[in-house]
């Protein structure tokens, strides 16, 4: 530690007296090139529908314009790299949408690509429990405990689903369902089938967190039975915080990821410092986003100034990538300062 010297007295408020010294001296930017904002695609309408439980979002439908038009003004804004979740007009016990030709984010990135090109950034999350009957992310089967989920079977569905979204367009693939091996699974597959080019953005450390209330409910997406602490992490076990990130980085992902992000600033800031050979992801999820959302709807706060210092702490903690469902307010507040 530096020794700070006693006399004379120090004045750190010297350099907070003016608008102008406090962002000469800044050190933490958040930019709207950091951020991802996540799309909801739903192949059973034909015309944007308001998200109730993400107040001002919507669902797209993935062959319009609209979805285009959202894209591009996002871009206007500096926003270039989309989370693309879909969802289906069907779901089933193999969760067969996920990995159709035509599905939800198949057909929204075909569409996306065929009007805006190779600029945005389209991510797709891997996960069957939109899709699925039963709301789990893996395949559920019968075992001596009752019912699990099968962690290798899942993962044959997994490599069909990223080869599925890598055909479409996909630039990066993100793996949210917490199977062991998923990286190195979908790696693979990737490989095999001609998409070296694509890459992973692993969920790597990512918790049974209560925080994903909204988006279960916007993707109807909860599981009919148990819950999903067998396969997403233990809030309160830490020796799974690098394992899981070392996993990943042994096989193969490209960018790591944390989820959710404000309960879990110490961990952002621990793979930040011990793992720098690969940027970090944060995801900024739907409970985090309507809990800021109704602080200040409560009239407790400032929302644009409670959004951009939640950034800026996630940002601080040592996260590169933010996935947020407040980059375009974020972006149109950030222009302004
Ligand atoms: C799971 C998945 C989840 C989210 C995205 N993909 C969590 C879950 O349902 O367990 C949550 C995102 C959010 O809350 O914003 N495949």
């Amino acid at each position: 530690m530096i020794k700070l010297p006693r006399f004379p007295v120090m004045r750190p408020r010297r350099l907070r007296v003016s608008p102008a010294i406090r962002s000469l001296v800044r050190d933490v930017y958040v930019l709207p090139s950091d951020f991802v904002l996540p799309v909801f695609v739903d192949e059973r309408i034909t015309t944007p529908k308001p998200i109730k439980s993400l107040p001002g979002h919507q669902y797209y439908p993935p062959r319009s314009s609209e979805l285009v038009t959202l894209i591009q003004e996002a871009m206007d804004l500096g926003v270039k790299a989309f989370l693309l979740f879909g969802v289906p007009n069907r779901k089933d016990m193999e969760a067969t949408r996920a990995y159709a030709r035509d599905g939800p984010v198949q057909e929204a990135i075909r569409n996306i690509r065929k009007e805006t090109g190779w600029e945005p950034v389209l991510i797709t999350d891997l996960c069957i429990c939109g899709y699925s009957s039963h709301g789990h992310c893996g395949v559920p089967v019968d075992c001596r405990r009752g019912k699990c989920i099968d962690n290798d079977r899942t993962l044959e569905l997994y490599k069909r689903i990223a080869v599925s979204q890598a055909e479409a367009g996909a630039d990066i693939i993100a793996p949210s369902g917490m199977m062991d091996g998923q990286v190195a699974a979908i790696r693979s597959a990737l490989d095999d089938n001609g998409y070296s080019d694509v890459g992973i953005m692993s969920y790597s450390v990512k918790y049974a967190s209560s925080f994903y209330g909204p988006f279960r409910d916007v993707m109807d997406s909860s599981p009919r039975w148990g819950d999903r602490s067998t396969y997403q992490m233990d809030p309160s076990y830490t020796r799974d915080i690098l394992k899981e990130a070392l996993m990943d980085v042994e096989e193969g992902a490209d960018i790591l990821m944390v989820k959710p992000a404000l309960p879990y600033l110490d961990v952002i800031y621990r793979l930040h410092t011990s793992i720098p050979t690969h940027p970090l992801a944060a995801y900024n999820v739907s409970g985090e986003y309507n809990m800021i959302r109704l602080l200040a709807e409560e009239g407790l706060g400032l929302y644009e100034d409670l959004v951009l210092e939640v950034l800026s702490s996630i940002k601080r903690a040592g996260a590169d990538v933010i996935i947020t469902y407040h980059a375009l307010e974020a972006s149109k507040y950030l222009e302004n300062r």
